[in-house]
């Protein structure tokens, strides 16, 4: 049966980054989907522009019931309305917050492979990268925690970078591991920054958990990054939301964002997240199926027909993370390699601080898209092989 999803939209000359590429390229790296968003996000975005008077923005209290809904029924928890702040996106909001919250030459810990912008969002601001590296046995990832607690134990350590659910590797942190991660945290003195961008984004009838959610004190200890941005596909919109229960750590982010010019909404950045978390719900369901889909046959079809490549089994995120160690001795220039060869623009694991050999590739795209890709990655693989042995 033919899907919404199934539709090839051309997005090339359109301004996107995804798709700035050659003729001949398949981009498959950066987290933004090939579909359009939920009608109802557009028929809003629509209604907001034929209006024609775009002056300065402010938000109205739907804005605020949108996300306090959304997580109340998806994900179970309750966001005090107080407890919301805007900003323009995540990443502008976990720099101010670290430029807030943090002294220049102190640790920032966080627990690689993870979201590349971490590490911008740290050196930049002149903080230093405290990395605790994921275990990876077996095919699945888990924290090392007694080398996590010894990276917190630090009295350098001020904060951890969280990614839940984790991109690249698309792990779901479970209920267990988050009170662990929490309670180091709390008995450490390290604030947490939990960026929950890809919550939605999870495998059909599995959620997430929200950081906030394990206790009161986890929850009065950290401050999270939330956004319909990822979820509905309209990053270029910039519109996110942090929140923090504990009032001080509040008052001071906010002082942050704003002093920082991240505080206020562009008219479409107000409309765009209310039409998403109060009517947007169906459509995602339709997408998290749809993304599952491809995320089987991608993982079934590396499996079967690319010999010593193996995909990561993740249960969030539209991104999957390829193990490719076994496919040659010298690994070396592997995806630049493969993009010179076929054409597929897949994003490089090192850049996530992960060990050589490890490739990141986005499946929100239609099921021919993501075949295209697949056979561009065998062909290639198999072509690097033959030069490099295996
Ligand atoms: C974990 C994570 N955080 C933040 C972002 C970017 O968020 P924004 O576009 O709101 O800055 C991404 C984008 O891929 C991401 O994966």
């Amino acid at each position: 049966m033919q899907s919404i999803f199934d539709k090839q939209i051309n997005r090339r000359n359109t301004g996107s980054a995804k798709w700035n590429v050659a003729e001949h390229e398949l981009p498959m790296w950066v987290a933004d989907m090939d579909f359009e968003t939920a009608p109802e996000i557009g028929e809003a975005i629509r209604k907001r522009a034929e209006h024609g008077v775009y002056g300065y923005t402010v938000l109205g209290e739907e804005w605020y019931e949108a996300y306090q809904g959304w997580w109340q029924e998806r994900h179970n928890f309750t966001i005090e309305k107080e407890w919301l702040l805007f900003c323009t996106g995540v990443i502008p909001a976990v720099s101010s917050i670290i430029r807030k919250m943090t002294t220049v030459g102190e640790n920032i810990a966080v627990m690689t492979p993870v979201y590349n912008n971490f590490f911008n969002s740290i050196l930049n601001n002149g903080r230093n990268v405290l990395e605790s590296r994921l275990r990876y046995e077996n095919g699945v990832y888990s924290i090392d925690f007694d080398d996590l607690e010894e990276k917190l134990a630090d009295p350098q350590t001020s904060m951890l970078l969280l990614c839940n659910p984790h991109n690249p590797i698309g792990k779901i942190w479970g209920r267990k591991t988050l009170e662990r991660i929490g309670e180091l945290c709390i008995r450490h003195h390290v604030l947490v920054l939990a960026d929950e961008i890809h919550c939605d984004l999870t495998k059909p009838g599995s959620g997430y958990v929200p950081f906030a959610s394990i206790s009161e004190a986890c929850r009065d200890n950290s401050i999270t990054c939330i956004a319909p941005t990822k979820t509905f596909n309209i990053a270029g919109i910039q519109t996110a939301a942090v929140f923090a229960a504990d009032p001080v750590l509040r008052h001071r982010v906010n002082r942050g964002l704003n002093t920082d010019e991240v505080a206020e909404p562009n008219v479409f950045a107000a409309v765009a997240p209310v039409a998403a978390f109060t009517r947007g719900g169906e459509w995602l369901d339709k997408l998290n199926a749809y993304v599952w889909e491809n995320r089987i046959f991608a993982e079934r079809f590396i499996e079967a027909e690319i010999e010593g490549v193996h995909a990561v089994k993740g249960e969030a995120t539209y991104l999957l993370w390829i193990d490719c160690r076994e496919a040659a001795a010298e690994l070396t220039g592997l995806c630049a390699f493969i993009r010179k060869e076929s054409g597929l623009y897949v994003s490089d694991g090192c850049a996530y601080q992960s060990d050589e050999g490890f490739l990141r590739m986005n499946l929100a795209c239609p099921k021919a898209l993501v075949e295209d890709g697949l056979g561009r990655l065998k062909k290639s693989i198999e072509a690097f092989k033959a030069q490099h042995g295996n």
